[in-house]
């Protein structure tokens, strides 16, 4: 596809922008997405890359500046049980970070930017099933403090500024291609890890602590096709609710036992499970359905079955 865009994603290495630089290298082509972290990695070998950190504005201007970048995706962030660890450096990352960016817009630099928030912005009194996309926030953790104000900001930066930024709430995300890191919906990940290795899990959370979830194919569907909507289309500018599927630690390894039948899980949870409690359990996305036609293709079982054989192929 021809494009006259150019592409910087921030926090590239992590899980989700290992599997977005790869996407949106294969939509914009190789010479128009520059992947960056704070450290070079082994995307550098695959394409653009630069060392940045968002905090250092002059130093990612400069970056902006030498590749003329237009849109900015910025993933870097601690998440939820990380930022309880480091709860100051997790408020300066997750803010200072975004602002930094929205700035670089505001002063018409770059065009366009993504920053993803979280289910985390909901909280003890959020309405729990099918939660609404305008209720009760009232977020306890540090990491969805910082998601909640940073979808103030976003939503100012735009009234005020004409900022073009875009947001999506993303559910625990799922994928085999990368690990996640410091997240309370990692255990989903890592369940399939040891299923596949030891034939058994000990999870961090409880039996039934049901949350919201989505396979990675259909959260990178949605981030592309956000960013890709025509603005007039975009009608929340704080962050779209966003939706897969839910489950809790006891039915997904149900699930797995269709593929393993000898599969074993034990119940270790420890201080997640806090953070888990104070989630909703599934979410209603039907403003991201009718406003920019979002519709997920994975559900339980089809995520189980294809994680498990990608796993599978991954190691022999
Ligand atoms: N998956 C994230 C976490 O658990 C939620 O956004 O922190």
């Amino acid at each position: 596809m021809p494009t006259t865009d150019k592409i910087l994603v921030i926090g590239s290495s992590g899980q989700l922008g290992t599997e977005l630089v790869q996407n949106l290298r294969s939509v914009y082509g190789l010479e128009n997405v520059i992947a960056s972290d704070i450290k070079m990695t082994d995307q550098a070998k695959e394409g653009l890359f630069e060392v940045v950190d968002v905090l250092n504005a002059a130093g990612l201007l400069e970056v902006i500046k030498k590749h003329g970048v237009t849109q900015v995706y910025l993933l870097a962030a601690l998440l939820s049980a990380t930022a309880e660890k480091n709860p100051k450096f997790a408020w300066d990352l997750n803010m200072n970070g975004l602002l930094n960016v929205l700035d670089l817009a505001k002063e018409k630099i770059i065009q366009k930017i993504y920053w993803p928030s979280s289910i985390a912005v909901f909280g003890p009194n959020t309405p729990k099933q099918n939660t609404p996309q305008f209720t009760i926030m009232e977020p306890s953790t540090v990491y969805g403090i910082s998601k909640q104000a940073g979808e103030r900001w976003c939503e100012y930066y735009f009234n005020k500024y004409a900022v073009d930024v875009r947001s999506l709430r993303y559910p625990g995300l799922i994928g085999w291609k990368s690990a996640p890191g410091g997240g309370t919906t990692d255990y989903a990940v890592h369940i399939f890890h040891e299923a596949l290795k030891s034939g058994s899990y000990e999870c961090f959370l409880s039996e039934n602590s049901t949350l919201p979830m989505m396979y990675m194919p259909d959260a990178i569907k949605a981030t592309i096709g956000i960013m890709q909507a025509d603005a007039d289309k975009i009608k929340i500018r704080s962050s779209y609710n966003l939706a897969g599927f839910s489950f809790s630690p006891k039915e997904i390894a149900h699930e797995i036992r269709n593929h393993i039948p000898d599969f074993t899980i034990t119940y270790k949870p420890d201080s997640r499970q806090q953070i888990a409690d104070s989630w909703p359990q599934s979410i209603d996305a039907s403003r991201a359905g009718q406003d920019w036609g979002w519709k997920p293709e994975f559900d339980l079982a089809g995520m189980t079955a294809d994680m498990i054989r990608n796993l599978k192929g991954k190691k022999s």
